[in-house]
C-alpha cells in the first residue's frame, strides 16, 4: 500500500481527524496495532512465555491459506458487493436461498493448501455481510438453516484436519445484516444486544469445533474495544481455547499484527502476519484478472520470512465451492518451489541481511539463504556481509557454489548462464557467525582513492 493511500479499512475505522492524520502519515493511536501493542516490559514473563508456547507452531509455519467464502461468492463481484452496490438487505438475503456449495468443497481447498506448502488455513466464519457459514442457535441467517442445509465450517474443519493442517476462523465484528449492527453505535440497548450476539457467536465457534488454532477478528466498526468488550471477549476465547492465538482487529493487541496487502514487519518482539489477495479481491470476483505470478508470491513469502513474519495468502472460491483455476495454478507452482526450498522458509528466523537489487534473504542459525530472483548468470554478490563465509551450495541441487570474499563484499562465482531453479534460485551460505549486513559501513569505510581515475 502506498504510504498515503487510504484504504477502505482506514476509512471504516477513521474519524475525520484520524483520516487527516493518516494522510499526513501519522499513526492513529486508535487503529494502529503497533501503537496498541503494550511495551514488552508491561507484560509479565508468564504472559510472554505463554504466548511463545502458543505461537511456536505458527512461527515455524510461515505460510497459510486465507479463504473468503460466503454469499458474495455466488455473486462474484467482490465480498463488498452488498455495500458497494447498495443492495437492500431483503434483496441480498435471497442469496442465502441459492448458496449451496458442492458438499465437502473444502477438501479441495485443504489439498491445495497442502500442495502449496501452506501449513494452516483461516476461513471466514462470518464476513461483513452477516451470513454465518456455521450452524448457530442465534440466527437463522446461517448455512445450516438456508439452502446449504449444513455447517460449512464443519466441513472445512474436517478437511483441514484430514490434511494435517492447523486451522482458524475469521470473524467480522462489523455486520451489515443484523438489525443492531449499525445502531449499536448510538443506542445502548442495541449495543448490549449486539455485543451479546457477537460474544455468543464467538462462544459457539470456540465450543463446537474441538481445538481451534487461530481466531482472526476483522473490522470493528462501529464500536471501539471498550464497547465491544474486547478484553472480556478474549478472556472467554482463551478460557475455551487455551492454546489459541488471536489477532489484533477487535481493538486490543492480541498476539499478532495484521498488515494487509503490504509487507511491513512489526516492531521487534511483536509477531505479525501479512495477509494478501492473489488477485485484487478477497471474495470471488469473476472478472478480476490481476493475478499475481508465482514469482511474486515466492518473493513475498521470502520478504515475510526475512522480517520474521507470516504470509496469509487468500483464495476466493466460487459459489459452488470450486477454486478459480488461476489460483490453483499459481499455488501449485509455489508449492513446487517450496518442495525444493522449504528448508529456507519454514522455521526460519529473522534475518539481518536484506540489501540486494536482485535477491532476497532468509536465515536459519548461521546459514544465510540468498534467493536470487533476477538471475544474472556469471556471479552474484552481497555487500557488507559482516561474517566469514565457510561454504555455499544450491539448495535445489546441492551443487557447490564457489565464492571469493573480500572485506566489503562476497561474490558467488562461476554461475551457470541459466538459473538452476525457478522462479527463484536459492544459494545456501554457511557462515561462521549469525550473518548480518552493514551497507552504510561499506559506503563510509570503503577506501577511496584520490580525485580522478
Ligand atoms: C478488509 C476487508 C475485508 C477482508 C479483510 C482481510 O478488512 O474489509 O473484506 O476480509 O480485509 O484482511
Amino acid at each position: 500500500m502506498a504510504p498515503n493511500k487510504i484504504t477502505r479499512r482506514d476509512w471504516l475505522v477513521g474519524t475525520s481527524s484520524s483520516l487527516i492524520a493518516l494522510k499526513a502519515g501519522i499513526a492513529n493511536p486508535a487503529t494502529s496495532p503497533e501503537v496498541q501493542q503494550p511495551a514488552a516490559s508491561q507484560e509479565s514473563p508468564e504472559i510472554i512465555a505463554d504466548r511463545e508456547r502458543r505461537m511456536k507452531w505458527w512461527h515455524q509455519a510461515r505460510f497459510g491459506m486465507f479463504i473468503h467464502f460466503g454469499l458474495y461468492s455466488v455473486v462474484g463481484r467482490h465480498e463488498w458487493v452488498m455495500e458497494e452496490e447498495g443492495i437492500p438487505v431483503p434483496e441480498y438475503e435471497q442469496l442465502a436461498k441459492q448458496f449451496n456449495p458442492v458438499p465437502n468443497s473444502a477438501r479441495a481447498w485443504a489439498k491445495l493448501a497442502k500442495q502449496a506448502g501452506q501449513k494452516y488455513m483461516v476461513m471466514t466464519s462470518k464476513h461483513h455481510e452477516g451470513f454465518c457459514n456455521f450452524d448457530t442457535k442465534l440466527t437463522n441467517y446461517c448455512a445450516s438453516k438456508q439452502a446449504a442445509g449444513r455447517d460449512l465450517l464443519h466441513e472445512y474443519v474436517e478437511a483441514a484436519r484430514a490434511e494435517g493442517l492447523r486451522f482458524g476462523f475469521y470473524y467480522s465484528l462489523m455486520d451489515w445484516h443484523h438489525p443492531d449492527g449499525a445502531r449499536c453505535a448510538n443506542d445502548e440497548d442495541a449495543r448490549k444486544r449486539f455485543v451479546e450476539y457477537t460474544h455468543g457467536l464467538i462462544h459457539e465457534l470456540m465450543t463446537n469445533y474441538g481445538k481451534v488454532d487461530v481466531l482472526w477478528y476483522d473490522v470493528s466498526w462501529p464500536l471501539n474495544a471498550q464497547k465491544w468488550e474486547s478484553e472480556r471477549m478474549n478472556k472467554m476465547v482463551f478460557e475455551l481455547q487455551p492454546d489459541i492465538i488471536v489477532n489484533n482487529r477487535n481493538g486490543v493487541p492480541g498476539d499478532f499484527s495484521t498488515p494487509e496487502q503490504q509487507i511491513t514487519a512489526a516492531a521487534k518482539g511483536r509477531a505479525w502476519e501479512s495477509c494478501m489477495t492473489l488477485n485484487g479481491s478477497w471474495g470471488y470476483q469473476r472478472a478480476d484478472d490481476s493475478w499475481k505470478t508465482p514469482k511474486t508470491i515466492v518473493r513475498n513469502l521470502i520478504q515475510c520470512a526475512n522480517g520474521g513474519g507470516n504470509y496469509l495468502l487468500n483464495i476466493g472460491p466460487k459459489g459452488d465451492g470450486s477454486i478459480p483455476p488461476e489460483s490453483v495454478t499459481v499455488l501449485s507452482d509455489v508449492g513446487k518451489w517450496l518442495a525444493r526450498n522449504g528448508e529456507t522458509i519454514y522455521e526460519s528466523e529473522p534475518c539481518g541481511v536484506s540489501h540486494s537489487d536482485y535477491a532476497g534473504f532468509t536465515r536459519k542459525g548461521n546459514t544465510l539463504y540468498m534467493h536470487v530472483y533476477y538471475w544474472p548468470g556469471d556471479y552474484v554478490a552481497i555487500s557488507g556481509l559482516k561474517t566469514e563465509v565457510k561454504s555455499a551450495h544450491y539448495v535445489a541441487t546441492g551443487g557447490k557454489v564457489s565464492f571469493q570474499q573480500e572485506q566489503f563484499r562476497v561474490r558467488f562465482t562461476n554461475l551457470p548462464k541459466v538459473a538452476p531453479d525457478s522462479p527463484v534460485t536459492t544459494i545456501a551460505i554457511e557462515c561462521a557467525f549469525e550473518p548480518t549486513q552493514d551497507t552504510l559501513w561499506v559506503r563510509q569505510e570503503r577506501p577511496r582513492a584520490g580525485v580522478g581515475v
